[in-house]
């Protein structure tokens, strides 16, 4: 991988997702991997409102943050989401993301079948990171979801992910849980690494 943007859906800059970001961002900094971290909170980015433009000629016709944003994913290697739970699912920012994208990008190619289309070039790998504040990975399992989701439509193969449950319990993610640290490391070269593909599997989705 050559460059790496980090989407990040929490609008925290000092949270607990903000610090994992870091540390994934120190990791692949060290292997000298090009990386930009962008904030969803502070792009102005308005959600998807539905009205089938996108399937007429793949273009989404809300001109805003979005736009520059798509080019930057297409100029990376290497895409990591990032976000809290809230309510059991992702952040608002970060669905934003996820709707707005899986709809200019990936209806328009299954509606027309054309060659190319509105799609990300091939290619790419991502790495996902939830973070929830009860203890207990169920708690993030649905925000998981709905970001592997996004990739299996565009088809970008998934090689990591970091769960950072009981982040408001206790100590919180890092007070006294050295696995934490170990984990994030873990996952990082798993990421750069790219040799076991995380599958999406509808048996977890529970459907
Ligand atoms: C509006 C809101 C809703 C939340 N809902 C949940 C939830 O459903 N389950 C949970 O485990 N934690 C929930 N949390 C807790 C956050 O996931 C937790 O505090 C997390 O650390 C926030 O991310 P940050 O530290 O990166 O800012 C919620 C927090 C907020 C602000």
């Amino acid at each position: 991988m050559n460059k790496v943007i980090f989407l990040v859906g929490n609008p925290r800059s000092k949270g607990n997702t903000a610090r994992i970001v870091e540390r994934v961002d120190e990791i692949l900094q060290k292997r000298d991997i090009e990386t930009e971290i962008v904030t969803l909170n502070r792009l102005g980015i308005l959600p998807c409102k539905n009205c089938g433009s996108c399937e007429d000629d793949g273009e989404c016709v809300q001109d805003d943050d979005m736009r520059e944003l798509w080019a930057k994913v297409e100029s990376s290697d290497g895409l990591v989401l990032a976000s809290p739970t809230y309510y059991s699912g992702v952040t608002a920012q970060m669905k934003i993301f996820i709707d707005r994208t899986g709809r200019a990008k990936v209806i328009w190619d299954y509606k027309r079948n054309l060659p190319g289309g509105a799609r990300f070039s091939e290619g790419k790998r991502a790495m996902l990171i939830g973070v929830c504040g009860q203890s207990g990975e169920r708690w993030l399992k649905c925000s998981i979801i709905q970001m592997r989701s996004l990739l299996a439509d565009l088809e970008i193969p998934l090689y990591s992910i970091i769960k950072g449950d009981g982040a408001d319990v206790g100590g919180g993610l890092f007070e006294g849980r050295p696995e934490m640290m170990i984990d994030i490391d873990e996952a990082s070269e798993a990421f750069v690494e790219g040799d076991e593909e995380i599958t999406l599997s509808y048996k977890e989705i529970g459907t």
